[in-house]
């Protein structure tokens, strides 16, 4: 490559340099003593000299979380052609016009039917106005649950160590603000008033946004995004909301990346040990108690008992608790047993002759691809589980 060089002074060059030298040893010293005395130091938690953030490159986590997610990235567009989202490239869209081209009649009609504004009128065929109801009020919890996930993963970017793990987040933030708009315009799209939180999620999620450190991780990728799991899981297969599955995925994936973060950076000894801070975990969850109780209805309506929801969820909640290191077995079983027993005397008191039932090992979740998704994240599940019966 040839460029016409220009002429540079270099006493000027050789002085800007030195200049640099002195101010570049006084900033970083003045930063270092700074921080020595608890004031504020460096602000950013980089290293410039490594090319790379505190913490290292740690390119597992970057390969599992960064890489997948763009694999595995979807558009509004494409799944929900009949929404407003106009996110595909041109290169994607050309391959859909020409999957297009490719189809058979029957095919094309299906495909006409779904980009065409009657996805409302097809909705309304499908679901009574109570079912419309019932989906809504489900879809909406976890809705505000997304807003939540989305200002949680954000805050939390500034919380991890390492380039890999701050890639990851930075997806989960994306994925976040996508869940958020698209579920809102597909909740919408049920032309049913939405609901508010309701007083449960309102504590379950300030408490994830407000929870200290790395335990945000736990209230918000663990707790609310197992639940957000298992009703995508619940709803992907019903007519009209197989997109879900691409949410379920999606948080698949979310719950997930404690577990594959503290693989690289273990909880301090101290913080896995501590009773209290198994206590604080634990009692993050108990507005999830008041919380299905009052979705019973709801999930009633859709031929859901609310209390097998709700064991599936504690259980995948106990199975990810465990493995991250936030509770330890002792705290996951009585975690367990403590859930099962409330579920069984709620129900003895408001349902006619209920027989004890350990709702622990039940699970909600529909569909072939859900499914084989939830094996491959939960395996077979924790032992407390099996051992939740009180004796
Ligand atoms: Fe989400
Ligand atoms: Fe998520």
């Amino acid at each position: 490559m040839h460029f016409e060089k220009l002429p540079v002074n270099p006493k000027a060059a050789r002085i800007n340099d030195r200049l640099e030298a002195v101010a570049n040893a006084a900033v970083r010293a003045l930063d270092r003593g700074r921080a020595r005395l608890g004031l504020r130091g460096r602000a950013a938690d980089y290293d410039d000299e490594r090319y790379e953030f505190v913490g290292g490159a740690r390119d597992e986590l970057r390969r599992k979380h960064y890489d997948k997610s763009l694999r595995l990235l979807w558009k509004a567009e494409a799944a929900l052609p009949w929404s407003t989202f106009r996110d595909l490239g041109e290169a994607e869209r050309g391959l859909r016009d020409m999957a297009d081209r490719g189809m058979n009649d029957a095919d094309r009609a299906v495909r006409e039917r779904i980009t065409s504004k009657d996805f409302r009128a097809g909705l309304d065929r499908e679901y009574t106005v109570a079912q419309k109801k019932a989906i809504v009020a489900i879809l909406a919890a976890i809705g505000h649950g997304e807003a939540y996930a989305w200002m949680v993963s954000a805050t939390l970017l500034g919380e991890v160590k390492s380039t890999g793990a701050r890639a990851a987040l930075t997806m989960q933030v994306l994925e976040e603000a996508k869940h958020f708009v698209v579920l809102r315009e597909l909740v919408e799209a049920f032309g049913v008033p939405v609901p508010r939180q309701s007083a449960w999620e309102y504590l379950l999620l300030e408490g994830a946004l407000k929870a200290r450190g790395l335990d945000k991780f736990y209230g918000m990728n663990v707790l609310v995004e197992t639940i957000a799991l298992s009703i995508f899981g619940l709803l992907a297969s019903m007519p009209g909301l197989d997109v879900l599955q691409r949410f379920h995925l999606d948080e698949s994936r979310h719950t997930a990346l404690p577990v594959n973060y503290f693989k690289e950076f273990p909880l301090p000894e101290s913080a896995r040990r501590s009773r209290l801070g198994a206590a604080r975990r634990i009692a993050m969850t108990l507005p999830t108690l008041p919380l299905v109780m009052c979705l019973e209805p709801e999930l009633a309506e859709l031929g859901i008992d609310a209390f097998d929801f709700a064991g599936s969820v504690m259980r995948k909640v106990g199975t990810l608790s465990l493995r991250a290191g936030f509770l330890d077995e002792r705290s996951a079983r009585g975690q367990a047993e403590f859930f099962n027993a409330v579920f069984n005397a709620y129900c003895k008191a408001t349902r006619r002759s209920h027989a004890w039932k350990d709702f622990m090992s039940a699970d909600t979740t529909r569909g072939v691809e859900v499914e084989a998704v939830e094996r491959e994240i939960f395996g077979c599940d924790h032992p407390a589980a099996a051992d939740a019966r009180p004796s």
